[in-house]
């Protein structure tokens, strides 16, 4: 949410970057790997703090960063803890952080992107003060992981007492087509949906993930199934982020260790045996529902649930629908009850379970009772 004033201080230091010749000018060291760290007057660094004063600020931010670091994909977990901490996690398969710098991109004015200042729709940027921003107002806020060629993982943990959010966190904004037909924002709340939907209309390529921890899980974990398959028929070149071997887990427990340790995300057992079963669908991206919205009525993040028809093509289970399952079942209940009666034996309500191209239908039985 930035004032005209503020723009008008980031649009001073573009022009004095654009004639200023960099290395003699605003470098104060170089770090090695592409990083600086900037000169960088006191003024622009009280202004830097000032820029993050809410919630939707810190997701701008840190999505910003995974855009800036070429990302395709970027996937952001939104849990509220006790009506009070907020816990985002944002995890990118854009191009990592080396090693050496994982603590130095918290410190004020390191950067990688001095020789060309980005700008986007929210203004300048590439002063290296985000993060250490966000420290400094957010209870937590760390790298989980990175790696150069398999994307970062950032997390923070926000109490909002201190650094407020809006109230709505449900709502999309309202959209309105453009003269070519293309999707405009043309109100809704200023919350972190709508910051999302302006990076996933903005920045083509760029597709973007809203959910839960155990959401944000299922769809990684269906796209490193996708993934896997491109890179068992060979893809060359493919990037091989840090959920590419979730694919591969086939046990609950183990599904559950990988997340919290690998990912940084906690989801309970139950919750990662749900995704193994398929039970949790993949949500789909932002991008994909804002195109489907009817202008007049805007989305909900409940609408991020609804079954993409991309998924049809794949595992085959999933194009059932609830009702009918529970139809087969009522049916087999049916047949079973008048055969059972020569076994003396009755079933139990049946237990249908949607594994990619199987269903896999369980019937218990017990002696049946005399009446
Ligand atoms: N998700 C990410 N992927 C790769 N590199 C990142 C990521 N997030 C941060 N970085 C690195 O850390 C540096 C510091 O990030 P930070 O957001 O603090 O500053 P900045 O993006 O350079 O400028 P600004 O203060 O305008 O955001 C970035 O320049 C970038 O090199
Ligand atoms: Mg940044």
């Amino acid at each position: 949410m930035t004032s005209d004033t503020d723009r008008g201080g980031e649009d001073l230091l573009a022009f004095v970057r654009k004639f200023a010749d960099h290395d003699t000018f605003s470098i104060e060291e170089e770090l090695g790997d592409g990083y600086v760290r900037l000169k960088i007057t006191e003024a622009e660094r009280r202004q830097a703090l000032q820029d993050i004063r809410c919630v939707e600020d810190v997701v701008k931010e840190l999505v910003r960063n995974a855009r800036d670091a070429g990302a395709a994909n970027v996937y952001v977990t939104f849990q509220k803890e006790k009506g009070r901490w907020r816990n985002i996690t944002v995890l990118d398969d854009g191009v990592g952080i080396p090693e050496s710098m994982h603590r130095r991109i918290f410190e004020a004015r390191v950067t990688s992107k001095v020789r060309d200042v980005v700008q986007d729709t929210f203004g300048v940027h590439g002063r290296g003060m985000a993060l250490f921003s966000i420290k400094q107002v957010a209870d937590d806020m760390r790298l989980v992981r990175s790696q150069e060629g398999r994307g970062t993982i950032m997390q923070a943990r926000i109490d909002t007492a201190g650094l407020p959010e809006k109230k709505d966190q449900s709502s999309f904004p309202r959209l309105e087509a453009d003269e070519d037909g293309t999707p405009q924002i043309a109100g809704g709340p200023r919350n972190v949906p709508r910051v999302l939907s302006e990076f996933a209309l903005e920045s083509q390529g760029l597709q973007v993930f809203m959910g839960s921890n155990a959401e944000i899980l299922a769809t990684l974990f269906h796209h490193s199934v996708e993934m896997r398959k491109s890179w068992s028929a060979g893809e060359e070149g493919m990037r091989r982020p840090f959920w590419f071997e979730l694919g591969n887990i086939r046990e609950g427990r183990m599904l559950h260790g990988f997340a919290s340790q690998e990912l940084g995300l906690n989801v309970s057992e139950r919750n990662a045996f749900r995704v193994l079963e398929l039970e949790i669908d993949p949500l789909m991206s932002i991008g994909e529902l804002l195109g489907e919205v009817d202008a007049v009525l805007p989305a909900k993040r409940a609408d991020l649930h609804r079954k993409s028809h991309a998924d049809w093509s794949d595992h085959l289970a999933r194009r059932l629908s609830q009702d009918d399952l529970s139809s087969i079942c009522a049916s087999l209940q049916a047949a079973f009850a008048e055969i059972g009666e020569r076994y003396y034996l009755q079933a139990e309500t049946p237990v249908v379970k949607r594994r990619r191209n199987r269903l896999i239908i369980s019937l218990g039985l017990h002696e049946k009772e005399d009446t």
